[in-house]
């Protein structure tokens, strides 16, 4: 919907060659530039597959920058839907990852927010995402928060989003779901509470119970600053009996539950989350969501209501892996989200005690081809340090 849009929109320009086509939307004329197919892409090494298309984006991306970041997001699905045809993702002996019983081909996956209703989920390995997460889902469909809502702050590498899980809701997803590919591809579903709920944690049992047939992995996202309340769920007390209500619907043949947390927490917070992510067995941790905190930023957009991420949120979510490491050891998987823009960055992460990592903010404006970059980067960054196996580097600077 947002600036993440722009770049898949560029993407778009860049695929199937035998595709010509005009967005009725746009007005916009999606003709290949690249030499190119996106067969060709995936039979290529790592290294150079994405080289051709990584070229383009910065040609494209001041003319997307134009757009507004929600009508870019719009005609990013639609390109997707046109003009990709995701295929498997070949498992790189060096990067993949296994966590709670799912093989991951590589640890690097989209974040959730930019597929909210699961249209594009099984296409993001074509451009490198060994995983993609759809949602939030919510039981009900909602419009969200009135536009705008979305705004890019280019001269500091961010966004701040106050959507308010805008989704078609959680039947609409499912019909979509019985018929995307799945072979090959792992794809998390994110759910959350209707903002009008009377009891939310009813409506996360709804969603577990919808959703659970159809997700490698659940997501319960109870970070949102934009569900007025949401973050509420992150105190002991009520954590506690969300958990409780989530993995007794889940059950003991159900897909594995990962929890989303905020940044904006305190010691005692983590120390609480953390307890409650042990007692009730929970798969994984994803560290973080948006901040409502306001480091210095540039852009006149800077004082917008909202979730911030991209490159401001970056040291605060790494700092909050780190305490969840620190409260946790290695006893719960972490998931590291925020921020991360380079190679370099994922492999700080992973370092620091994430198995995966997902992304979204960096991809408006590195290119629909971070994620095969990041790859291609965390490959030569491990050869440095020796290791044979992503799975030996996590962790290692929390010993
Ligand atoms: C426009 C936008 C919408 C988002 N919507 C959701 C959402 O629906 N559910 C969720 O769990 N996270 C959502 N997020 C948060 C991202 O999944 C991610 O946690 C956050 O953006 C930090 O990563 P980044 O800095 O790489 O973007 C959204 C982020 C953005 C920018």
């Amino acid at each position: 919907m947002y600036a993440k849009n722009d770049k898949i929109t560029c993407m778009n320009w860049t695929l199937h060659p035998v595709h010509t086509k005009t967005n009725a939307c746009s007005g916009l004329k999606f003709t290949s530039v690249s030499q190119t197919t996106p067969q060709q892409d995936f039979d290529a090494s790592p290294g150079r597959w994405h080289s051709g298309h990584t070229m383009l984006y910065p040609l494209l991306r001041p003319f997307l920058f134009r757009l507004d970041p929600e009508t870019a997001h719009f005609i990013a699905l639609f390109a997707l839907k046109a003009f990709v045809s995701g295929r498997p993702q070949p498992a790189d002996p060096m990067l993949s990852v296994s966590l709670a019983g799912i093989d991951f081909p590589n640890p690097v996956g989209l974040a959730a927010g930019f597929d909210k209703d699961g249209e594009v989920a099984h296409l993001m390995n074509h451009f490198g995402c060994g995983f993609a997460e759809l949602g939030t889902l919510t039981p009900l469909p909602q419009s969200g928060n009135p536009k705008p809502r979305l705004f890019r702050l280019a001269e500091d590498h961010a966004v701040i989003n106050r959507m308010g899980f805008n989704n078609g809701g959680q039947a609409d997803a499912i019909e979509r779901l019985r018929h995307m590919p799945r072979a090959g591809r792992v794809i998390g579903v994110n759910i959350g509470a209707n903002k009008d709920a009377t009891d939310r944690i009813a409506d996360y049992v709804t969603g577990v119970r919808q959703m659970a047939p159809f997700a490698d992995y659940l997501t319960v996202n109870i970070s949102s600053p934009n569900t007025p309340g949401l973050r509420a769920l992150q105190g002991r007390g009520p954590l506690d009996e969300l958990l409780g209500a989530v993995m007794a619907e889940r059950g003991a043949h159900g897909p594995p539950v990962f929890l989303k947390v905020a940044p904006d927490l305190e010691p005692a917070d983590i120390d609480d989350i953390a307890a409650s992510v042990v007692d009730h067995k929970v798969d994984a941790l994803i560290v973080s969501n948006t901040t409502i905190s306001r480091p210095p930023l540039r852009s006149a957009h800077a004082e917008e209501t909202g979730g911030l991420s991209g490159a401001p949120l970056h040291d605060l979510a790494l700092q909050r892996l780190r305490d969840f490491r620190a409260a946790l050891g290695a006893s719960v998987p972490l998931i590291g989200v925020g921020g991360i823009a380079s190679a370099e960055q994922a492999y700080a992460r992973i370092r620091a005690g994430a198995s995966l990592v997902q992304i979204y903010s960096a991809m408006i404006y590195e290119g629909p081809y971070l994620a095969a970059r990041i790859n291609t980067g965390l490959k030569a960054l491990l050869q440095r340090d020796g290791f044979t196996n992503i799975t030996q580097a996590i962790g290692i600077d929390a010993r």
